[in-house]
């Protein structure tokens, strides 16, 4: 039996309206409209396609938006100029600086540059740290996307094994963070796999829930799959000019898993949702509210 799919951008929309609402309510209350302002340096144009996306939502949900455009040169020393300018606009909610940064960049430098009250990544480490701790302040934008995906599919979590594939700063470690705290939509038992874990598929076929995110198309076959598990599939990668592939190989993998997100239309619409989501915290906690 096919598996059921996972409609990614079906749950994003979803969201992005109660999110419309909420915008609309808080700015009625107290005059504040949430305010992204995202800086995209170098014209990599997968990048730039991101952060148009960003931007469409934000306009969709009623949260203004600024694009910060640099040149590929632009130094580091310009670029922290540009954040710390942002950090003092009370205007600017959010800080958003697209990955990945020229190399002429240290990223770490930037990331660490933006005031943690506006950095709605969630990438500062104060609040790496906060959620690390179990208190968090703003949530990591993908793996939050991912467990909305879990709750809104009927995905037990508690209790259960999820194994995350990739081990990433962005995706794979703070993913294997929510699932594993306490609380609702969590209480797994994790287990995070990536280049140097032996007997893969041994693991992976254990999994009820199978999280990847390693950036290899297709690399997931139906033989890695048990029966029935729930499987997330956060890659995108461009194979050709035009084609977008996961990290699954989805036509193989949806006869044996119970449910499945496609790639694209899965994890993409909602990472993007929970950015708005923290805009808006964000311009909450600037607000008092
Ligand atoms: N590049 C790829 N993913 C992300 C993300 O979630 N945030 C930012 N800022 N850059 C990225």
């Amino acid at each position: 039996m096919s598996a059921q799919i996972i409609d990614g951008k079906a749950i994003a929309q979803k969201v992005r309206s109660g999110l419309a609402e909420e915008v609309a309510a808080l700015q009625a209350k107290t005059g504040v409209q949430p305010h992204l302002a995202a800086v995209l340096v170098g014209d990599d144009p997968a990048s730039a396609v991101y952060v148009r996306n960003k931007q469409r939502a934000c306009e969709q949900t009623g949260i203004g938006s600024t694009l910060h455009r640099l040149p590929a040169e632009t130094t580091q020393d310009e670029l922290l100029q540009l954040v710390h300018q942002l950090n003092n606009d009370e205007t600017v909610h959010g800080i958003l600086c697209q990955l990945p940064l020229p190399e002429q960049i240290d990223e770490l430098a930037i990331l660490d540059a933006v005031t943690p009250l506006k950095d709605v990544d969630a990438f500062h480490p104060e609040n790496v740290g906060l959620i690390v701790q179990g208190r968090p302040r703003f949530l990591p934008c993908t793996p939050h996307g991912v467990q909305q995906m879990l709750i809104e599919s009927g995905t037990e979590i508690a209790g259960k094994h999820a194994v995350v594939l990739g081990r990433s700063e962005i995706v794979g470690k703070p993913m294997a963070l929510l699932l594993m705290q306490k609380g609702a939509a969590a209480n797994a038992t994790v287990t995070v796999c990536h280049s140097r874990t032996q007997n893969l598929a041994e693991i992976t076929r254990t999994a009820d829930i199978l999280i990847a995110a390693i950036g290899k198309p297709e690399f997931v076959t139906a033989e890695m799959v048990k029966p029935g598990a729930t499987v997330i599939d956060v890659g995108t990668n461009r194979v050709g000019e035009k084609k977008l592939v996961g990290d699954v190989a989805f036509d193989d993998v949806k006869e044996v898993a119970g449910a499945i997100s496609p790639v694209p239309g899965g994890v993409g619409p909602m990472t993007i949702t929970m950015l708005l989501k923290n805009t808006l915290l964000a311009a909450r906690l600037a607000a008092g509210e």
